[in-house]
């Protein structure tokens, strides 16, 4: 299934008031999920922070919602998460597009993100998306008791990307 008509979705500043539904998906999505704490402190720090909600008003329910840190030249992404329930059918893409598109406005020339290595799905979706893998950070995540996992150091030029 492709995304509907992009007019039901909203990409909005993420507010602290939105933190408890950004948990519920947060600890869902992830086996080692942020904290409240991380989120409260990346509002804090002034960080690229938005939620994708779906439909108006009362009726509006929260799909997903990215975050990014702006650095000279470039953004950094540092949490992109769809509720699992709704996976798959092109939000995250409407997401990076909005990401692209802000980067582009404060004149960001290269997104970076790390993902885990066993996160073959997300991997997948940042190849599709552009993406290339440029490199790895040895134990970068935690991988429960006494263990770490490697990420993948992936980039996008934005002025080469079609996006
Ligand atoms: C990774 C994640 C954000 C992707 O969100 P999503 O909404 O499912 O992704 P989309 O549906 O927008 O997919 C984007 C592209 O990847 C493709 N894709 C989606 N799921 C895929 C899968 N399981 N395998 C291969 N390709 C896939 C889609 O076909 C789409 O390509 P297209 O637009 O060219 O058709 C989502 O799976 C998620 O929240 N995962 C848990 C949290 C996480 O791992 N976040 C990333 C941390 S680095």
């Amino acid at each position: 299934m492709s995304a509907q008509p992009q007019s039901l979705f909203a990409i909005l500043p993420l507010r602290l008031v939105d933190l408890d539904a950004v948990l519920l998906i947060e600890q869902q999505a992830y086996s080692f999920p942020w904290t409240h704490g991380n989120f409260v402190d990346s509002l804090a720090a002034g960080y690229e922070a938005w939620a994708l909600w779906e439909g108006r008003g009362q009726q509006s329910r929260l799909l997903g919602y990215f975050l990014a840190l702006q650095g000279v030249d470039e953004m950094h992404l540092l949490n992109i998460t769809v509720q699992p329930a709704r996976q798959g059918q092109g939000l995250a893409r409407l997401m990076l597009d909005e990401l692209c598109a802000r980067s582009r406005a404060l004149g960001r020339t290269q997104v970076w993100l790390e993902v885990r290595q066993s996160n073959e799905r997300a991997r997948q979706v940042y190849q599709r998306y552009g993406f290339s893998e440029v490199g790895l950070r040895r134990a970068y995540y935690p991988a429960g008791p006494g263990k770490r996992e490697d990420a993948i150091l992936m980039s996008l030029n934005l002025a080469e990307a079609g996006t």
